[in-house]
């Protein structure tokens, strides 16, 4: 049986290029590393711009405006009440759930990164004040937003592999400095907390709901977790999941059909190629190349929904956002980390 490519990048996309009535001005708190990705990635959306940015330091946010331009503000309540609509938060896990219910509370809409929240809890308290005040509330979860992965759903509608039941997936990446945050516990850090957030998002995307979980993991002299793995159980099928920062991972993943299989080659998270094998022989490539770092697409998504007055995305639901944290919740409780405050 022969194997076949298919490139659908000169498919045009809803939501791809689109332009927008009036600018959107971020503003953005915390200039660290995925700052800099988000800003190669707003630069090619149209009609949005940087405004003002805030971080810690005053000497991170005073080189990101030097290098994307907006406003270096001196505190966060210098940001809120400068002329933004929407705030990008890019801090760690513990500050998301504060500058989250801030941003909301001075009338901004938010886009946070992942994980939304470090709890359920504190999630919950963010989208009731998402949902009291109007305004949109998403979790940066970038896959879905690929086309690689819009491109290999629209294509299994047509040549299905059955109902997907399994998802085996995982990362885990040895080259990350000593001084990384993912290694703080204070700042809730931990392979569940900074990986895992992806591979819950990939198993209830194609699964459906969480039903049960089976996790096991080793910590650190740090107190977070170095390398988790964890299985789960779905409406709709299982999976097999991993997260670390001490073993070199392959960084792909498996969905499994009775009529087939889809490996969405490394790294799944950004993803750019996929081979689905039928049962029959066939053997389908997909390869479509992302630009810009990947985060325009995602930001391309989240501006349309403000543009259209809509508080939540129908991609990452609110009720999707809280499965994921359930999920790393679990898995925490069951390997027995447990963050100050909780
Ligand atoms: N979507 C993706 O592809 C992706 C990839 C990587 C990470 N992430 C997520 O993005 C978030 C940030 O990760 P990162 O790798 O960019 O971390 P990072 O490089 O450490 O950047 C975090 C930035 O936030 C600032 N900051 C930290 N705590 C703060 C606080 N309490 N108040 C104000 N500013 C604060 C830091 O401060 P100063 O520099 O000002 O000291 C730093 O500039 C995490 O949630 C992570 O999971 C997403």
């Amino acid at each position: 049986m022969g194997s076949r490519n298919i490139s659908a990048s000169n498919k045009t996309y809803n939501i791809l290029h689109q332009t927008f009535n009036s600018m959107i001005k971020f503003g953005i708190i915390g200039c660290g590393r995925i700052s800099h990705r988000f800003m190669q990635g707003l630069k090619q959306v149209a009609d949005t711009s940087l405004t003002a940015a805030w971080s810690r330091r005053a000497e991170s946010v005073n080189h990101f405006v030097d290098l994307y331009g907006g406003t270096a503000c001196k505190s966060l309540d210098e940001l809120l009440a400068s002329d933004i609509d929407a705030v990008y938060i890019a801090t760690l896990p513990d500050s998301h759930a504060a500058y989250s219910i801030a941003a909301l509370n001075a009338g901004k809409h938010v886009l946070c990164e992942k994980p939304a929240t470090v709890n359920l809890s504190q999630l919950d308290d963010v989208l009731k004040i998402a949902r009291t005040k109007g305004l949109l509330f998403m979790e940066g979860m970038k896959p879905p937003f690929f086309p690689l992965y819009r491109s290999l759903k629209e294509y299994l509608q047509t040549d299905p592999i059955g109902p997907e039941g399994y998802v085996r997936a995982g990362s885990s990446v040895a080259d990350l400095s000593p001084d990384h945050p993912n290694f703080s516990y204070e700042l809730m850090g931990g392979a569940l907390m900074g990986i895992a957030p992806y591979e819950a998002f990939l198993a209830l995307d194609w699964l459906g709901s969480m039903t049960g979980l089976q996790a096991m993991g080793r910590f650190s002299g740090k107190q977070v977790d170095m390398f988790a793995t964890f299985q789960t159980q779905h409406n709709n099928g299982y999976a097999q999941l991993y997260c670390g920062f001490d073993l070199h991972g392959k960084g792909d993943a498996l969905i499994s059909g009775p009529l087939g299989h889809v490996t969405i080659h490394k790294n799944w998270w950004n993803p750019a190629k996929a081979t689905i094998e039928y049962l029959d022989g066939r053997i389908v490539e997909l390869d479509e190349p992302f630009t810009a770092g990947g985060l325009n697409y995602e930001i391309e998504h989240f501006c349309e929904l403000i543009c259209k007055g809509q508080t939540e995305s129908p991609i990452i639901t609110h009720e999707l956002s809280r499965q994921m944290i359930t999920m790393l919740d679990e898995a925490r409780k069951q390997i027995g980390l447990k963050f100050k405050g909780e």
